[in-house]
């Protein structure tokens, strides 16, 4: 985030500061959007999204939400965590992905007081963990993110890991926490994403990071990345792949198996996104993510600020 824009959010004109840094965030960007959508002006287009879709009565093995671009310290970002307390009230979660850009401007961890516990107070109150991943704001002053991976509450073992979640092992999930920075050490990183989805034995196996492979939004693709972790995806049949960066939400359909949603509307100023041919929805506001995890499918659901659900869709097993 620009110094300028944060300040104006500080002073509570976030909208004002959200127009001033999209104007600057623009003319840095090669990307142009195709257009600029809403809820309102850009309806689901894939039939999974209907809204006669309904909840299995049964529990999930596993229930967990997620979140990106959110540590701004934004009215924003408190309607998003106050929507995600709601929903935790109705439906509890025991933990969070953060996919990165925990901290802006610069990653810095003096600000996690302001910028995380604080906007998500109620939650970390109910003992729910979250588990971080670096994005691009998280490594500029921060050692090179070493300060963010040694911060308690963003339970994050090295640069990149793994943890498994599930009462039984036929009944677990595999989450991949990964370093998409252009300066992650990327030889052994994918060594051991290879080694560790090849090892892993969950049912469910699901990477996080901060950068899209896929996205219609201000930054877009990014084939470089692709090209380095879609062949993993793949080869070890990982089921879904979250992440943030554009400030917005889009969510593609399977690609060679594998389901990719930028969420990226957690606090930050929104973005405007396009749209793909693998587009199976967008749009830009803010929101979270929760997923329920059951033996057969995952159930995802995006959600607005208003606690409203505005994207479902089911991901079943990769054959
Ligand atoms: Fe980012």
């Amino acid at each position: 985030m620009k110094r300028r824009q944060l300040l104006l959010t500080l002073f509570g004109v976030p909208v004002v500061g959200s127009l001033i840094y999209g104007l600057f965030a623009k003319s840095k960007n090669q990307y142009e959007p195709v257009l600029a959508n809403s809820p309102a002006s850009n309806p689901p287009t894939s039939t999974e999204s209907q809204p006669t879709f309904t909840d299995p009565s049964e529990e999930p093995l596993v229930r967990f939400a997620a979140i990106a671009d959110t540590g701004v310290g934004s009215k924003d970002q408190y309607a998003v965590a106050n929507a995600m307390l709601q929903t935790y009230q109705q439906k509890p979660f025991p933990f969070v992905l953060m996919a990165g850009d925990n901290i802006y401007p610069y990653g810095e961890i003096s600000l996690a007081k302001p910028l995380f516990e604080e906007p998500y107070a109620q939650l970390l109150s109910r003992d729910i963990k979250f588990y971080a991943a670096l994005g691009n704001h998280d490594i500029i002053k921060t050692n090179n993110g070493l300060d963010q991976i040694n911060y308690p509450l963003f339970n994050m073992s090295d640069r990149y890991y793994s943890f498994t979640k599930g009462n039984t092992a036929e009944e677990s999930i595999e989450f991949f926490a990964i370093d998409t920075n252009e300066n992650a050490p990327w030889l052994e990183q994918l060594a051991w994403l290879d080694r560790q989805l090849a090892n892993s034995t969950a049912p469910w196996k699901i990477v996080f990071g901060h950068h899209p492979l896929y996205s219609s939004g201000r930054h877009g693709s990014n084939p470089k990345l692709a090209a380095k972790l879609a062949p993993i995806f793949a080869k070890h049949k990982v089921s879904l792949y979250l992440c943030g960066h554009d400030h917005g939400y889009e969510r593609f359909v399977p690609i060679n198996g594998t389901t990719y949603i930028v969420n990226g509307g957690g606090g930050a100023p929104l973005y405007s996104f396009g749209k793909s041919p693998q587009t199976a929805f967008v749009s830009s506001q803010f929101s979270f993510m929760t997923f329920d995890v059951y033996q057969d499918k995952i159930i995802t659901k995006a959600i607005a600020t208003d606690g409203k659900v505005f994207d479902r869709a089911i991901i079943t097993k990769i054959n």
